[in-house]
């Protein structure tokens, strides 16, 4: 009896670390085989983890990008100061006017008009802004001239000692009468009036009616 307790628990104490060492021997053995590169075992198919793909559409764009990104027509920037004054130069509504594609655009004053006299680099490269000379303190400006707003450029120019009002630039609504015309159509640099063609200074390679811009947006496709 005593000698059969004594078996069991001498069985146990050497009997399971030795099957401990001799499964764990069996799972480096048949797993890894004896050169010790662990292939023995097939190893289970894995579904691929994806890293990440790249995106194969542009980014969507949002705020001003958006804006910017939104389809424009194209046109001569003679040509649209011609539409604007040819409807009337409505100053806040719209009005259409032909672009080089011949489609039927729609622009406003401030969103596409103003920016001719406003932006520097926009007629050539290096083109100073119309309101570099014409700007709103019309008693220094050149030629009396106030360029930079809406009511300056209906106001005309000439405007000494800052007159409310001064010479027409508009031709009366007529564009092809205009002095605004008259200054900024220019093929060769020269205007057929014979004074400089503004902006002033510049070069005979710009086109006759100014560079074409992006202004306005194109009609709604019909479907
Ligand atoms: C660097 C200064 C300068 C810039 C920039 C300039 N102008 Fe002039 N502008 C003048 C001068 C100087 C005259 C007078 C020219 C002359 O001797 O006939 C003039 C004359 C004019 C006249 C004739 C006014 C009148 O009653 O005789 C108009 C219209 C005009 N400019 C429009 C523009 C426009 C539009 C722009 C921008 C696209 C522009 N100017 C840019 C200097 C400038």
């Amino acid at each position: 009896m005593k000698d059969n307790t004594q078996n069991i628990i001498f069985g146990v104490l050497v009997g399971l670390p030795a099957m401990l060492i001799i499964w764990v021997f069996a799972l480096y053995f048949f797993g890894c085989g004896t050169n010790n590169t662990c292939t023995g075992i097939p190893q289970p198919d894995r579904t691929p983890v994806p890293t990440l793909i790249a995106a194969t559409l542009p980014a969507p764009k949002v705020g001003v990008e958006a804006i910017a990104a939104k389809p424009r027509c194209r046109v001569a920037a003679v040509d649209l100061i011609g539409a604007w004054i040819g409807a009337g130069f409505p100053e806040t509504e719209t009005f259409e006017f032909k672009d080089v594609k011949d489609q039927t655009c729609t622009a406003t004053f401030a969103d596409d008009v103003q920016k001719l006299f406003l932006e520097a680099n926009l007629w050539y490269d290096g083109a100073p802004a119309c309101t570099t000379c014409h700007y709103a303190d019309v008693a220094k400006a050149t030629k009396n001239m106030d360029l930079s707003s809406y009511t300056g450029i209906l106001a005309g120019s000439n405007r000494v000692d800052g007159k409310p009002k001064g010479d027409d630039l508009l031709g009366g609504g007529n564009w092809q009468n205009a002095l605004l015309y008259q200054v900024l159509y220019a093929p060769d640099g020269k205007t057929e009036i014979n004074r400089p063609a503004m902006p002033l200074g510049r070069p005979a390679n710009v086109p006759a009616s100014g560079p074409v811009i992006a202004a306005g947006i194109p009609p709604l496709p019909d479907n």
